[in-house]
């Protein structure tokens, strides 16, 4: 009774009583229904009823708004997404949220229709064209050809290919005295290259495909003649935003 909100309250009662034409009325309103009394507290119970509700309405919007909330990130969690953006090649990226942050950056992202492993896309294409055509379609798209690195990154390039077709990679041998080279200068490294059996086998052929052989049941690399048209694999960076 003493506490200062008690104080507080009664204050805001006297208030209510100095304004009151009535001085009983104003503490139980409801109790005395003689139709003078209740004529005189309708505005009052007017503005009442419409705080309530407007504070019903209030709450049940932050409710909604919350519930929202919740259902649109958890979306975002666990779906990917695909982002709309203005850039000069794609006008789609597919991107996954990762759970680190690299400087602020929570999405990674591939093109669409791209696959993505690793830190990488890859575009798989069902046209064919030559080594060069083909290095210049990929680098049109902001890509090179692929360059493999490792088994794991071959695996999964391949399991997306067809395996009765030919893909180019981005090595090539361009003065055939077997330097070969990668596209985007990492160094030919002998102890990583997964070449079939007897190649590669030089005789002018200064490109190299991937491509699946049945009597070993095994995908591997191929030199051949770069104007042969043949279908062809692109690689790029991931993009972070
Ligand atoms: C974050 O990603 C790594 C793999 O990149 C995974 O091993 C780890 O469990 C993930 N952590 C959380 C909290 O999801
Ligand atoms: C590259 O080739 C693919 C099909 O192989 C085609 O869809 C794409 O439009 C080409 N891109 C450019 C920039 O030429
Ligand atoms: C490919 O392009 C390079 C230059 O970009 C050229 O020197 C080479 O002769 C071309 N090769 C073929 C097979 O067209
Ligand atoms: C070459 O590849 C092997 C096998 O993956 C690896 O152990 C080695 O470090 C690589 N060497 C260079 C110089 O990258």
């Amino acid at each position: 009774m003493a506490s200062e909100i008690t104080y507080a309250e009664v204050r805001f009662k006297n208030e209510l009583k100095s304004s009151g034409t009535n001085p009983d009325s104003p503490a139980a309103p409801k109790e005395n229904t003689t139709p003078h009394k209740s004529n005189l507290s309708f505005p009052k119970l007017l503005l009442g009823s419409l705080l309530i509700l407007a504070l019903l309405l209030a709450i049940s919007f932050f409710v909604a708004f919350i519930i929202f909330f919740k259902k649109y990130s958890q979306l975002l969690e666990e779906k990917k997404y695909t982002i709309s953006m203005k850039n000069p090649i794609y006008t789609n990226l597919e991107c996954v949220k990762t759970n680190w942050t690299m400087e602020g950056k929570v999405w990674s992202c591939c093109p669409k229709n791209w696959k993505s492993f690793s830190s990488s896309c890859y575009f798989i294409s069902t046209e064919a064209k030559s080594w060069n055509e083909s290095q210049e379609n990929c680098s049109r798209m902001g890509s090179h050809l692929v360059v493999i690195n490792s088994k794991e990154e071959q695996d999964f390039i391949t399991q997306n290919m067809d395996i009765y077709a030919a893909y180019y990679v981005g090595l090539s041998d361009p003065e055939g005295q077997g330097h070969w080279q990668w596209v985007d200068q990492t160094p030919y490294n002998q102890s990583a290259t997964f070449w079939h059996a007897g190649e590669p086998s030089y005789g002018g052929e200064h490109c190299v495909i991937l491509n699946y052989r049945e009597k070993r049941t095994s995908w591997g690399w191929n030199d051949c003649i770069c104007n042969i048209r043949q279908r062809l694999v692109c690689e790029m960076m991931k993009i972070y935003l």
